[in-house]
């Protein structure tokens, strides 16, 4: 494999060569497309043509890849070589979000660092009071539903648990949504990501012109939102004056301190708002989701559940959540039966470049620009990269402890659900504590078990993947 930059020669692959969905003229594969089942169009057409392959936008060819060596080395070429699909950024940008996520360049880097510092592993440990508080909220939560015998709708709940948890350690302010049962800001967050999706699909940005109820919703959320973000920046001000600090205490007044010019340059309001709303965005679904996914497999192992709940109970003893920050090392197993569900179901399962000069990828020369989509679940799942890939086993996660990790391929690195390179998840080791203190609690807690035929649980692109409903009966556990 290549990826150098090139002119054109005969014996290279040209886009066009790439085997293709039959679609229409003008049009291309364009009603062939749903935005809400996206992932499971392209992962339905890469069992078909094999990959790379193209679909048509219009005139627009995407080309789609699944060869994970092929990805990690296009991840670590960025920003230079490659950067993200053009369009995430246009479309965020029109709704205040150009944020790290989607930045390029310059402006990128200044984000990143001032990221990746706040959601640093020292900050995190730093922050875990407040983690464990906030478990044991959503702990009550729980306690209140199995009582009174409520069946509970776990998208919900681990979005409030989320929310909670990276508003209070990203903006030093705890929304308190888990104690809360109407006009949360989730109801508007909830928006925004399906129309991202909807939007850097579209063959024409008809919204510019025309607004349908949609967009006029979607507007409105947007407005509440950045409301919502204006009166946080305004108290974090306010702390800042009357309760000065040394070094800023989270990343708003981070950002904030940057404003006045930092070394790398000042930062201005619109560019913290829309920080603040990528990092709300980029730390909710995903790890709410990833947790909600992972229930249907406890709920169809009563054994692993079982076993959980006296492993859980091993290391909490009578503790509500997990006692301190070093104790949570040996939850490795509540991390791996979310790793293992995830890998089975991607949250994060279409990921999107462009590459910023003429490069080669794989014998196909791809001009400056082209689209390039990388579905995550076909490497997963594929035998060469796990051992009885179709199989639920959260153990081949465990390389320690007396289960011992089932005998076979599995090649870390074709599990690419936080991402690679310069810019991997800054939130990964956030989320992999949030899995941590939730599923142990929960299993601490409870045995679970779905309030719906799992069958029926639809897997929905909404930029992240997420199933569209999570209802769950929860029994408290006897001793
Ligand atoms: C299970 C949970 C999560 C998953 C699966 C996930 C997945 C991802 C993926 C795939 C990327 C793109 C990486 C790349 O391009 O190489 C990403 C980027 C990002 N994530 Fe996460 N994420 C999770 C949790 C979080 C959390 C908790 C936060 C913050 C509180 C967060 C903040 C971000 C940000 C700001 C970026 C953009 C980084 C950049 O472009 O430099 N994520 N995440």
């Amino acid at each position: 494999m290549s990826t150098a930059s090139t002119g054109s020669s005969a014996a290279l692959r040209q886009v066009a060569d790439l085997p293709a969905p039959r679609g229409l003229p003008l049009i291309g594969n364009l009603l062939q497309l749903s935005p809400t089942r996206l992932h499971l169009i392209l992962e339905r057409w890469a069992e078909e043509l094999g990959t790379p392959y193209r679909f048509q936008v219009g005139s627009i060819p995407i080309t789609i890849w699944t060869d994970t060596e092929l990805i990690q080395q296009i991840m670590r070429e960025r920003p230079h070589r490659y950067r993200r699909y053009q369009p995430i950024e246009a479309v965020l940008e029109e709704m205040g979000s150009n944020g790290l996520f989607s930045a390029e360049g310059a402006a990128w880097e200044t984000h990143r660092r001032l990221v990746m510092q706040a959601l640093s592993i020292n900050n995190i440990k730093a922050f875990y009071p407040t983690l464990s508080d906030i478990t044991q909220r959503l702990r009550t939560r729980w306690l209140r539903a199995a009582e009174r015998g409520e069946t509970v709708e776990m998208t919900d709940d681990l979005k409030r648990y989320t929310v909670d948890v990276t508003s209070a350690l990203a903006f030093g302010e705890d929304p308190r949504t888990l104690e809360r049962d109407h006009g949360v800001i989730q109801e508007h967050l909830e928006r925004i990501l399906p129309s991202v999706m909807g939007r850097i699909n579209a063959l024409f940005p008809y919204w510019r012109y025309v607004k349908l109820p949609a967009d006029r919703k979607l507007d409105q959320s947007l407005v509440e939102v950045h409301r919502y973000i204006d009166s946080m920046m305004a108290r974090a001000r306010e702390r800042m004056r009357d309760e000065p600090s040394d070094t800023p205490r989270n990343l708003m007044e981070a950002m904030l301190v940057q404003q006045h010019g930092g070394e790398h340059g000042a930062i201005t309001d619109a560019q913290i708002r829309a920080n603040v709303l990528t990092i709300l965005l980029a730390g909710e679904d995903t790890t709410a989701d990833s947790i909600a996914w992972t229930l249907p497999y406890l709920a169809a192992d009563p054994a692993l559940q079982t076993h959980l709940g006296e492993e859980a109970h091993r290391v909490l003893g009578d503790a509500p959540v997990c006692p301190d920050y070093a104790t949570l090392k040996e939850l490795d197993i509540f991390e791996a039966i979310c790793i293992e569900a995830t890998r089975l179901r991607p949250v994060a399962a279409v990921h999107s470049f462009e590459p910023l000069e003429d490069v080669v990828v794989d014998d196909v020369a791809l001009p400056k620009g082209t689209r390039m989509f990388f579905v995550a679940r076909p490497a997963m799942i594929d035998a060469k990269n796990f051992v009885d890939p179709q199989r639920y086993d959260p153990w081949r996660w465990m390389r320690k402890g007396e289960h011992a990790a089932p005998e076979g391929a599995h090649d870390v690195r074709a599990y690419l659900q936080f991402g690679a390179g310069p810019r991997v998840c800054p939130g990964r080791h956030l989320a992999t504590v949030e899995m941590r203190l939730a599923l142990s609690m929960l299993m601490n807690e409870f045995s679970i078990e779905l309030a719906i035929d799992p069958a029926k649980i639809n897997e929905v692109s909404a930029f992240t993947m997420v199933p569209d409903t999570m209802p769950v009966r929860l029994t408290k556990r006897r001793r």
